[in-house]
């Protein structure tokens, strides 16, 4: 039996990874810091499914409470499946920004998922097989639809994806970045928004499923909403007519003096 560890279980996008991959059979590991949010779906879901759910409650941005599920990550029986959910937004534009809530933000979006994933993947390369779900946004691809540093956040852990999948792929293991819009949960609330005033809504249900789809088909990158995938396949070709010209001793014509 396979075990998947979901940060962020308690609410949301990771409540509904823990409730689909419990359905396909997983045993979980569900972290957040709402313990008895978490311990209510460990019993749910262990009663629907006959898996074995293991909770730790953390505040991940914390060292010390992050400490044991780093642990959990090295330690038996192995984590086949990790899906770096956790995160938060903060409103605001980067001015008026309050830097120790700045910086906790990057320690949750940015930090906390590259120390995860960081402790689980040598196990995984050794095994030969793993994932890791890194959950980002599409504002990574259009940050100027986000004041402030969110977009930056997520535009990393997209980036770390890719760069990720390069280096472990081929050794077995799958390494997803998922880009939800709009999804409903209560990340606008937390983060002191209005969830009614945000068009075009998806709800978060049809968001995992889909992100899921998109796991089984071993995707890198998994955008729900975006209809044409050929949208995707054209924005990556023009990645590559760009990077073709990265490889030049020489500035470019227009630059030379
Ligand atoms: N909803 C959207 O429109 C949308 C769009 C794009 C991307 N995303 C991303 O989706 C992910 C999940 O968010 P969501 O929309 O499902 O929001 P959510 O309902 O607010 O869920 C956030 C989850 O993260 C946990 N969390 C927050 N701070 C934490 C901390 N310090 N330590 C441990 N756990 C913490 C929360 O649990 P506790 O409070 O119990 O700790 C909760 O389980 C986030 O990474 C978010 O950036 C969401």
């Amino acid at each position: 039996m396979t075990t998947a560890l979901v940060t962020g279980a308690s609410s949301g996008i990771g409540a509904v990874y823990a409730r689909r991959l419990a359905a396909r059979g997983h045993n979980l590991v569900l972290v957040a810091r709402a313990t008895d949010r978490l311990n209510t779906l460990a019993e749910e879901l262990g009663d629907a499914h006959g898996v074995a759910i293991e909770v730790i409650t953390a505040d991940l941005t914390n060292h010390q409470q992050l400490e044991p599920v780093l642990q959990r990550l090295q330690s038996d029986p192995p984590v086949d499946i990790l899906v770096n959910n956790a995160g938060a937004a903060l409103s605001g534009d980067f001015a008026s920004a309050d830097p120790v809530e700045m910086d906790k933000l990057v320690r949750l979006n940015v930090v906390v998922p590259t120390l995860l994933a960081s402790a689980a993947i040598r196990g995984m390369v050794e095994r030969g097989n793993g994932a890791i779900v890194n959950i980002a946004s599409v504002l990574a691809l259009v940050p100027e639809y986000s004041p402030g540093i969110y977009a930056a956040t997520k535009s990393y852990l997209l980036t770390l994806s890719q760069s990720l999948a390069t280096e472990v792929t081929s050794k077995g293991v799958h390494v997803q970045a998922v880009l939800p819009a709009a999804t409903r949960t209560e990340i606008y609330e937390r983060a002191g928004g209005d969830i009614s005033k945000v068009p075009n809504v998806m709800e978060v249900e049809d968001l995992v499923d889909a992100a899921l789809i998109g796991f089984d088909r071993r995707e890198v990158v998994t955008i729900p909403p975006v209809p044409d995938v050929a949208a995707w396949q054209s924005f990556e070709q023009a990645r590559g007519i760009l990077a073709a010209g990265f490889s030049n001793s020489q500035p470019a014509e227009r630059y030379r003096g």
